[in-house]
């Protein structure tokens, strides 16, 4: 129908007749001229029809969001805007045919979020939302290319699957023929990669759909996108060098930024000391110090055989209120601290929480500054202290504006423990069960399990955990043993994991690869802290999909067909 896109509209036109499609983006009367807007994917451009037009009546009935072609000629404005593209130049229509009305529309700027997700697909016309899946549609086109050329093989792997080691709670799909039964959903693709690597493929990746039944937070969706990736015959090393020059390539060709590389590699033990988080913001410095030493000799239950852990800033401003403070001490013991004390230095005096508690030592040994306020929390639990304080650290960078959304600040968590405690003190995998503990740690798998580290890495930027992946286990028996540690039976492994446990029994290649999500790496491309931006028809935080009105209930005839009888509390 159209001979030109909108937003394509220039000088180089002048004069040209054009047929243009699209939507009216604000008409307007002005002293008798109408004017009005018409956009489409491209962007828009200006028609004017004046009161001697024998268009003019059938423009006045032009309202926003009607469909239209127009066909016309591109002429001069007279008061040029050069903020737009189309800016120099407007139509002067000598056809328009109104294609569709519009009723006005439900939403508009000041509508709250409810009502943008119920009428996403109106929300979805804003400029800056096509612009954001605009860049998330190269984006991937990118990583595509460039997998490609290293020789990556795009696979397809099942939806209709079994339940996955993610962590997550499973979304079920009921089977009718087998009643009773149930697919899971893939919370990843992992356990089929391994198997493609098992069967040759050697170098796999996928654009993979994940569906995971979890809490959800600005970084979570139920359902998101993974760049899912597994490789054969390479060392941590390799791998994370061919990712590198993935994310070189993204950000060159989409924000036409030289992203340096190699990423600094992190081992997680020295991010919890540093940083207090397995995924830290190294925008900015701010690390934590470990000061127990400090307070050996002071008699307060505060310090006896506790790790005491500080963080210092310069309070320029006086921003640390009373207040502000009895916060910051609601944060740390939200995030598992116990404790939240503070010393002061201003005009040469150290006030503070413990003041009455210390020395003249201390303060010596402490070197604080004129303006340094110093927290401080301790316990027992050397990793509890650590988040707590690294938790508290985000906090001050976000108070004092510490992030620079334009630093790139991409780097590799590597060596996480292989193990952790579960709330219930039984040991869970930090990972996935499938990831390899380091060679050096083998003999520690039948001795202290929770001393093996792994051969793992995240990649993280911005404080978001972008991606996560492993070098795997490839033998039967550290498989084994694995599973023995978790505390899966023989008859349990056999039932989930049977296929992949024979599988290793056939030849099965050294192999590891990771996972990066999407929706992040989106969300770091155009600075969005809301997953929901970056998600065209996203869940609310209760998964639930407000346009289309889902989860909903479904007829009786369908359960009993599946052989399902809803027990409602
Ligand atoms: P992991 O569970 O770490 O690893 O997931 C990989 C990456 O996926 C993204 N991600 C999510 N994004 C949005 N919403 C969610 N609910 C969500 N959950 C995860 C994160 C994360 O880093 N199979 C392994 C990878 C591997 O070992 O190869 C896996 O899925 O960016």
């Amino acid at each position: 129908m159209r001979s030109n896109y909108n937003g394509e509209i220039t000088k180089e036109l002048l004069n040209q007749t054009v047929t243009l499609n699209g939507w009216v983006n604000r008409s307007r009367n002005l002293g008798g001229v109408i004017f009005f807007d018409l956009r489409d994917v491209s962007g828009m451009v200006q028609v004017v029809v004046k009161p001697e037009s024998p268009l003019y009546a059938l423009a006045e009935t032009i309202r926003a969001e009607y469909v239209l072609e127009v066909k016309g000629k591109v002429i001069l404005r007279e008061s040029p805007n050069l903020n737009i593209p189309t800016g120099e130049v407007e139509i002067d229509p000598t056809e328009i045919k109104i294609i569709n009305e519009s009723k006005p529309l439900p939403i508009d700027r000041k509508s709250n979020d409810e009502m943008r997700l119920k009428y996403r697909y109106l929300d979805l016309r804003r400029e800056e939302l096509q612009k954001i899946f605009i860049t998330k549609s190269k984006t991937v086109q990118v990583i595509r290319n460039y997998l490609d050329s290293q020789r990556f093989i795009d696979c397809e792997t099942p939806i209709l699957a079994k339940s996955t080691p993610e962590g997550a709670r499973d979304y079920l799909v009921p089977s009718r023929i087998f009643k009773g039964e149930f697919y899971a959903l893939p919370q990843s693709p992992q356990v089929m990669k391994q198997l493609l690597m098992v069967a040759g493929f050697d170098r796999y990746y996928q654009v993979a759909k994940c569906f995971r039944d979890e809490d959800l937070r600005a970084d979570r969706q139920p359902e998101f996108t993974q760049i899912d990736i597994e490789t054969s015959f390479l060392e941590q090393d390799e791998l994370l060098t061919i990712m590198e020059g993935m994310f070189k390539k993204i950000w060159k060709e989409i924000l036409n930024i030289d992203l340096p590389t190699p990423f600094p590699r992190l081992e997680w033990d020295d991010a919890m000391r540093d940083y207090g988080s397995d995924k830290p913001d190294t925008r900015f410095g701010l690390k934590l110090m470990h000061i127990e030493d400090i307070f050996k000799g002071i008699d307060s239950p505060l310090f006896l055989n506790k790790k005491v852990v500080g963080i210092k800033v310069k309070d320029e401003n006086n921003q640390f209120t009373r207040k502000v403070i009895d916060n910051f001490s609601e944060h740390v013991k939200k995030h598992g601290g116990e404790n939240l004390f503070f010393l002061k230095k201003a005009n040469g005096e150290v006030s503070g929480s413990i003041v009455k508690l210390i020395n003249e030592d201390v303060i010596n040994a402490l070197a604080l500054e004129n303006q340094d306020v110093l927290f401080m929390s301790s316990s027992e639990n050397y990793l509890k202290v650590c988040n707590a304080m690294g938790s508290l650290r985000t906090e001050l960078a976000e108070m004092l504006s510490l992030c620079d959304d334009n630093v790139y600040d991409f780097k590799w968590v590597i060596n996480f423990p292989l193990f952790e405690l579960a709330q219930d003190g039984s040991i869970t995998s930090t990972h996935h069960p499938f990831t390899r503990p380091l060679r050096k740690h083998y003999d520690y798998l039948y001795a202290d399990p929770l001393k093996v580290y792994s051969d793992s890495y995240d990649c993280v930027c911005h404080g978001y955990e972008v991606g996560g992946g492993s070098m795997r286990i490839y033998e039967h028996d550290i498989q084994q043993q694995i599973f023995k540690i978790l505390n899966i039976s023989e008859e349990q492994q056999k039932l989930k994991f049977g296929y992949l446990l024979d599988a290793m029994e056939y030849g099965c290649p050294p192999h590891g690869g990771c996972a990066f999500g999407l929706e992040r790496l989106l969300m770091i491309i155009v600075h969005s802290n809301n997953i929901r931006d970056v998600v065209l028809f996203p869940k609310t935080t209760s998964a639930q999909d407000l346009m289309v009105d889902s989860p909903n209930e479904v007829d009786l005839a369908q359960l009993d067909e599946l052989g399902i009888q809803v027990k409602k509390d």
